[in-house]
């Protein structure tokens, strides 16, 4: 196994000669390092079956099926499929995923420390999928805003982005809201945190999931502070040139893993609807979101 910078970008390594059937327990350590720090590890040359990518999921932490069923891979719940190209005239997966910033769980009490996304059908032009480092957002915000926000609190919600499923034509959509807020309520995490494996200040705010800021009373602070702190990371700017976007390509037989606390990202818009899939799990490591007792 060979981790390398990645050619040309700030963020992110390359790993070559990776196999996870003959890994070594201090490869995945390894690997895992690699992400925390890096922040995304680009594994190149994998040729994987549905289930070998989720033995390779399994080998990095704890895999946990999403929980809307109509994302699962029919052959294996722990696959999240993200499709525009029906199978034998049949849907599979979610088409349209994830084109807003956001971190994978992050309206969940416990959301997952580690994505891995392997496409499967790359589009020929906009592939990639563009990134934010919000530990490096955070050590660039103006110190008057890091004052704001110290002791703050957020709350995160899937509200905003939750995908109508088919069985819920022509139900009305105050039940549907009903059901979101009752199944998912918002979870309040810190809106700063320290990152249990690195150590790093992490700004833990997404303009798809984060929908309230507090004091550390739990008096409701200004919306407008939300807003300022989307726009002074990058997460306004609809042409993606702020930057702290980074866009991260890929190509055949590459499979990404990135960690899931520090990054938000967002799914690469295409002007022109082109056929694209990819496959994800996500995974759990032996820490929690953030570093307790501080
Ligand atoms: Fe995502």
């Amino acid at each position: 196994m060979i981790i390398k910078p990645q050619h040309g970008k700030e963020l992110g390594v390359t790993v070559e000669d990776f196999d996870h059937t003959t890994a070594s327990e201090a490869d995945i350590d390894a690997l895992k390092q690699a992400v925390y720090q890096s922040k995304i590890a680009v594994l190149k040359g994998q040729d994987l079956t549905p289930k070998a990518f989720h033995e390779l999921g399994k080998r990095l932490g704890r895999p946990e099926a999403y929980y809307e069923p109509m994302y699962h891979h029919p052959e294996n719940p722990e696959i999240f499929v993200s499709s525009n190209v029906p199978e034998a005239g049949k849907q599979i997966g979610v088409p349209k995923t994830g084109k807003f910033w956001h971190a994978d769980y992050q309206f969940m009490p416990d959301p997952f420390a580690i994505t891995l996304i392997y496409p499967q059908v790359i589009p020929e032009k906009n592939r990639g999928t563009y990134f934010i480092d919000m530990g490096e957002a955070y050590r660039k915000l103006p110190d008057s805003l890091k004052a704001e926000i110290e002791g703050a609190h957020c709350w995160h919600s899937v509200r905003k982005y939750f995908k109508i499923r088919p069985q819920d034509v022509y139900r009305p959509i105050t039940e549907l809201l009903e059901e979101v807020e009752q199944k998912t309520p918002a979870v309040r995490q810190p809106t700063t945190f320290t990152h249990p494996m690195t150590g790093e200040t992490v700004l833990y705010i997404s303009e798809g999931f984060t929908v309230g800021i507090e004091d550390s009373e739990g008096n409701e602070l200004d919306g407008d502070l939300l807003k300022r702190l989307f726009e002074a990371t990058g997460q306004f700017d609809e042409d993606l040139a702020h930057e702290n976007i980074h866009l991260q390509e890929f190509e055949k037989g590459d499979l990404l893993v990135w960690d899931n606390r520090s990054l938000i990202h967002r799914a690469r818009h295409t002007t022109t609807p082109e056929p694209t899939v990819s496959h994800r799990v996500t995974v759990h490591d032996t820490g929690t979101l953030y570093e307790r007792g501080n």
